[in-house]
């Protein structure tokens, strides 16, 4: 079998220019909703600074190290995350098979996506609605004259138009499917080279706002003081470890099909360092940017996955300038969700370019159409509670609604066990001098490397995946 190069049709290009694009490019699909809606949710819901210790203790011990693992996989295959897992399967002699790791990773990217846009259709019509209020009413408190009831109230105004989180979900998804199109480097890289930037400028400007402005004092000690009860409670440990993942883009294919555009003199392991510190450096800023506001307002901070569309605009009511704050938020928001979705899109397009032989052009448009029809899906599932979820009838999903049954099945099973045959092909049955002439490490951080991936990673992954299946066990 003779498998299309990584970067597909002769009109596409070799990989990253630079180690630079290569960087940014991981940072921002590993930057996305997950750092600024679901971390502070998770950290608020679970109690703050043990979750925030946890959380750290997790990146360095079982992501960093899956990490490298999965670029290295990437860099040595060169094709797409599936074909790339095989071939160092085949070279290191060891089941074919082991190319599932990336398959179920990729399935989970696809899964992903369809629910991701959805959610960036919410943060595209929230760019709207802080928008629409600056050009009304100026840059001053968010929405002047209503009342807090209204303004937690846009969401559920939201949900009730189905057809508006449609039309947002298919603007989302076009744009994403544009810059798939454009390729690696005319897309991918380009749009990470200018996104990236701006959002890092928007996301230091507005956490200083928010420490000079806000509640500074209680989002620290929140986010820092932990209670050394809460630290050894298991779905405090389990969530932090879940949020790791997610949050760092691993188990989904799209680590090891980067990693397979990096060029062969990039240092994988520091490489990987930096994408993981930026990424947490990135999580906890934005909590930084987002507590002080909402204890400064008095708003719910345990409010969970609505935190960021209901408590916190409430809270740009009573900031000054609000409005322009609140609107440069959303705009934040909304370019790292952007990154992160054609990563998600590309993980799975590259594959479907290898098996179905089509163009780049033609199979982002089918990749990300199918996306499409099965995000509306989702949407409809948040508009109306009794929308059929055929995953429901399964009894893991029974009683969730599409949306929360596309979540769970990707975050609770496909990622984890992607992540899972990942280290245990790693750790136990890839050639070693295949992996330690890519990745970058010797000496004693070598050993520690290959102790983590080969028993740390495989145990705290396990459990993530046993808990996640059956989450009565913990009682
Ligand atoms: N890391 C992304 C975020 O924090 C979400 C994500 C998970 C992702 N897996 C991915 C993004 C794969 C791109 C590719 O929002």
């Amino acid at each position: 079998m003779a498998p299309a190069s990584a970067t597909g049709s002769a009109s596409d290009t070799a990989g990253w220019t630079s180690r630079k694009g290569f960087v940014l490019a991981a940072i921002g699909s590993a930057v996305g909703l997950g750092n600024l809606w679901r971390f502070p949710s998770e950290a608020g819901a679970n109690g703050g600074g043990a979750f925030v210790i946890f959380y750290i203790g997790c990146v360095v011990l079982i992501g960093l190290p899956l990490l490298l693992s999965e670029v290295l996989i990437g860099r040595h295959g060169r094709a797409s995350a599936v074909e790339s897992a095989r071939r160092v399967a085949r070279e290191s002699k060891a089941s074919r098979h082991w190319s599932a790791l990336a398959s179920v990773g990729m399935w989970g990217a696809f899964i992903i996506l369809t629910f991701y846009s959805v959610v960036a259709g919410w943060v595209l019509y929230y760019v709207g609605l802080f928008a629409g209020d600056v050009l009304a009413n100026g840059v001053g408190g968010a929405f002047q004259g209503q009342s807090a009831e209204q303004v937690s109230g846009y969401m559920g105004g939201l949900f009730g138009n189905a057809a508006l989180q449609i039309g947002l979900h298919a603007a989302f998804m076009a744009v994403t499917i544009y810059v798939v199109m454009r390729g690696v480097t005319g897309g991918i890289e380009r749009i990470a080279s200018v996104l990236m930037p701006a959002f890092f400028v928007l996301l230091v400007g507005i956490t200083l706002y928010s420490l000079a402005t806000g509640d500074a004092g209680a989002a620290f000690s929140f986010l820092f003081s932990f209670n050394p009860e809460r630290l050894l409670h298991a779905p405090v440990m389990l969530s932090a470890l879940g949020q790791a993942f997610f949050s760092l883009s691993l188990g989904s294919a799209m680590m090891i099909q980067y990693g397979a555009y990096a060029n062969r003199n990039t240092n994988l392991a520091g490489t990987s360092a930096i994408i993981a510190s930026a990424d947490t450096s990135v999580a906890i800023i934005a909590g930084l940017a987002i507590f002080p506001i909402v204890f400064a307002a008095g708003v719910d901070v345990a409010a969970g996955p609505t935190l960021m569309f209901q408590a916190l605009p409430v809270a740009f009511q009573s900031m000054p300038g609000g409005a322009l704050i609140g609107l440069l938020f959303f705009v934040m928001v909304f370019f790292a969700a952007l990154t992160s979705s054609v990563a998600l899109l590309e993980a799975s397009m590259v594959r479907a370019m290898e098996v179905f032989g089509q163009s780049r052009a033609v199979t982002s448009i089918a990749v990300g159409s199918v996306i499409f029809v099965v995000g509306i899906g989702a949407a409809m599932s948040m508009s109306d509670a009794d929308f059929f979820n055929p995953l429901a009838l399964l009894p893991f999903f029974a009683g969730q609604n599409l949306f929360d049954s596309l979540d769970s099945l990707s975050g609770k099973i496909l990622l984890p066990l992607s992540g899972l045959l990942t280290a245990i092909f790693i750790g136990w049955f890839a050639d070693r001098r295949l992996i330690d002439a890519e990745n970058g490490i010797s000496g004693g951080m070598h050993i520690l490397w290959r102790f983590l991936v080969a028993w740390l990673c495989p145990v705290a992954v396990g459990l993530i995946l046993i808990f996640g299946l059956f989450p009565d066990l913990l009682g």
